[in-house]
């Protein structure tokens, strides 16, 4: 019999967090434990064994890059979250991704980590920390693993690759990024679908071949048409993560910004939105404003009291 069929589990929540207290099946009391070291965490060997083609059910993937965020798409269960460098767009109001830095990501990572997510942290290598010499990218990602990411992030194909080595060989895990790669968004004369024609389809299913050889544990694809991302996901065993590729992938990942309606904007065809963020914010905060203006809020139940005899020391007489 497997040991944990012998045991039952009680959640008591004393302060903030679960505790699972371990009862045998008398019901005596056996440990406690903190609920979160018995949640399966995603790691990078079991992410990189989810093919869709064996049998596997799509992976998640979700931005992140603060602790509400990563809390709550953890809670969604998620299998991954990126703190991507989509950091720069979405939250800093930069117009393209090339300017935030690795300080930039190593303190979102962090506020991320810091949450403890059962998800794999994938943190984005940003623009010119991996091109320069595999020692920068080699000490770059270190900072990015130190803040509490489990795995990089970075953009491009065969060039990349004595970079990617470098990663590995200093354990870092390394997940690759083809098709349409924001930070070459001034040799790529904007963000365009990549991939469409026969040679561009072509090239990148070799460059994913050279990544899954190199040893990266997965791939996003970005911005390529579906029946690419489809060739390149049954041309490698490592699993191949869309966005605005199409469902052949063996995963899926979104902005959290853009998922949630976080700004009142168009949305590119690839997103599909689930929550209007935006306008029930500013609708909330209109009534907030209101409220105040007309001095329905703070109610006397939204504020302390000081005691009756403190109340008539100070001769506030009638004042409760
Ligand atoms: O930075 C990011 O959010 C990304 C995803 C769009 C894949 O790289």
């Amino acid at each position: 019999m497997h040991p944990w069929a012998e045991i039952n589990f009680k959640i008591i929540k004393p302060f903030n967090f679960d505790l699972l207290v371990i009862l045998n099946t008398a019901g005596s009391f056996v440990r406690w434990t903190e609920k979160e070291n018995l949640v399966s965490r995603s790691t990078v060997p079991s992410i990189r064994e989810q093919k869709v083609v064996h049998g596997s059910k799509p992976l998640v993937m979700v931005t992140a890059y603060d602790a509400p965020g990563a809390r709550m798409v953890d809670e969604a269960g998620v299998d991954m979250i990126l703190v991507g460098d989509s950091l720069a767009m979405v939250v800093l109001g930069y117009e393209d991704t090339l300017q935030v830095t690795v300080d930039d990501i190593a303190h979102h990572t962090a506020a991320v980590a810091r949450t403890k997510p059962s998800a794999l942290v994938v943190a984005d290598l940003p623009w010119l920390s991996y091109h320069i010499s595999v020692e920068e990218t080699v000490n770059n990602a270190a900072k990015l693993i130190r803040a509490g990411a489990h795995a990089v992030k970075l953009e491009g194909g065969r060039n990349r690759i004595p970079m990617i080595e470098a990663l590995l060989s200093a354990e870092i895990p390394v997940m690759g990024h083809l098709g349409l790669t924001p930070q070459s968004i001034n040799a790529m004369g904007g963000f365009k679908v990549q991939a469409r024609d026969t040679k561009g389809a072509l090239d990148l299913v070799s460059a994913a071949k050279a990544l899954e050889h190199a040893g990266c544990f997965s791939i996003v694809l970005e911005g390529v048409p579906f029946q690419v991302a489809s060739m390149v996901t049954s041309s490698v065993d490592i699993p191949t993560i869309g966005i605005g590729a199409g469902s052949d992938c063996d995963g899926q990942v979104l902005v959290l910004h853009d998922l949630l309606g976080f700004e009142k904007r168009i949305i590119p065809r690839f997103v599909r939105s689930y929550a209007q963020f935006h306008l029930d914010g500013v609708s909330a905060l209109r009534e907030f404003v209101n409220d105040v203006k007309t001095g329905s809020f703070p109610s006397k139940g939204e504020s302390y009291c000081l005691s009756s005899e403190t109340s008539d020391e100070l001769g506030l007489y009638g004042a409760i």
